[in-house]
């Protein structure tokens, strides 16, 4: 029989190990990588996991959205490079062949299933908040039930847009949903610090009509849409009192309703 001394438990958090695939910096302060999927990892579009490297003796983690749809084989994240974070300073140079480390369980609120049957969805994201849209758009589900999907992704400047166009045109091209997502799926964007379209907060631009207006589309109707929302702590409080002004409820995994909403995490 061993020695009490001779049994090192496993870190707790930890089930895998991942070899990292591809690795895409889009700004100074914004990075995306895939990683290899162990085969035992479930998980339902739109959920987040825990992700991180080891830090000395012990693992660091952080919470990340996926960004990959639940049928992909690769699992891919998207990143802000926060400045001093103690994981992201690091995590920001990984390269193809590096490990990182994967969590035990993918949970979350943004997932169909939260909410109930409605006839369009808005997928509403700031900065990368749009990552677990970047999944929710690519499965195949979201179209069953919805007849149109509309994301909306508010950043500062251009630069930061890439990303969220990038993943709108690979659901568009898609074998599995490009037909669907080609049909159904309208990608806004607004900026709030250099000239565009349409610029402005997605709060004001909701609350002036701007959006619908840009959609050619009636407002928001809790009757008929169904609202995800993704973005920093100042969003989803702001996000969440037009929300309820407006009548919708706030859903969850046991009690679906209206509108789910989920902080894009950082670390
Ligand atoms: P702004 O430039 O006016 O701060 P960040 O890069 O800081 O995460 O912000 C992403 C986007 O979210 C920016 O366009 C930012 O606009 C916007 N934003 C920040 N706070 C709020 C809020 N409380 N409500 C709506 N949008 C916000």
């Amino acid at each position: 029989m061993a020695d009490q001394a001779d049994f090192i438990a496993p870190p707790p958090a930890i089930v895998h190990v991942a070899r990292v695939t591809e690795v895409r910096h889009y700004t100074d302060a914004l990075f995306a990588f895939t990683c290899e999927r162990p085969a035992s990892l479930r998980f339902r579009s739109g959920e987040f996991m825990m992700i991180g490297l080891m830090n000395g003796p012990k693992p660091l983690l952080r919470a990340y959205s996926i960004a990959s749809p639940a049928w992909d084989e690769a699992l891919s994240f998207y990143s802000i490079k926060v400045p001093n974070g103690p994981l992201t300073s690091r995590l920001q140079h990984i390269q193809p062949g590096d490990e990182v480390l994967l969590g035990k369980k993918p949970t979350g609120t943004l997932v169909l299933d939260a909410l109930t049957p409605g006839k369009r969805l808005f997928l509403v994201s700031t900065g990368t908040g749009v990552a677990p849209f970047a999944s929710l758009i690519r499965e195949p589900e979201t179209y069953e039930r919805y007849e149109e999907v509309i994301l909306t992704h508010t950043c500062r400047t251009a630069a930061e847009l890439v990303y969220g166009e990038e993943i709108v045109a690979a659901a568009k091209a898609c074998d599995l949903v490009g037909e669907a997502a080609g049909a159904k799926l309208r990608h806004v964007t607004s900026l709030t610090r250099e000239s565009h379209p349409l610029e402005g907060r997605i709060t004001n631009l909701i609350e002036n009509g701007a959006l619908f207006a840009h959609l050619g589309a009636p407002a928001f109707d809790p009757a008929s849409d169904r609202v995800m929302i993704c973005g920093s702590s100042a969003v989803l409080h702001d996000m969440k009192a037009i929300a309820e002004a407006r009548g919708f409820v706030e859903g969850a995994n046991s009690e679906p309703a209206s509108f789910v909403i989920e902080r894009a995490f950082a670390g």
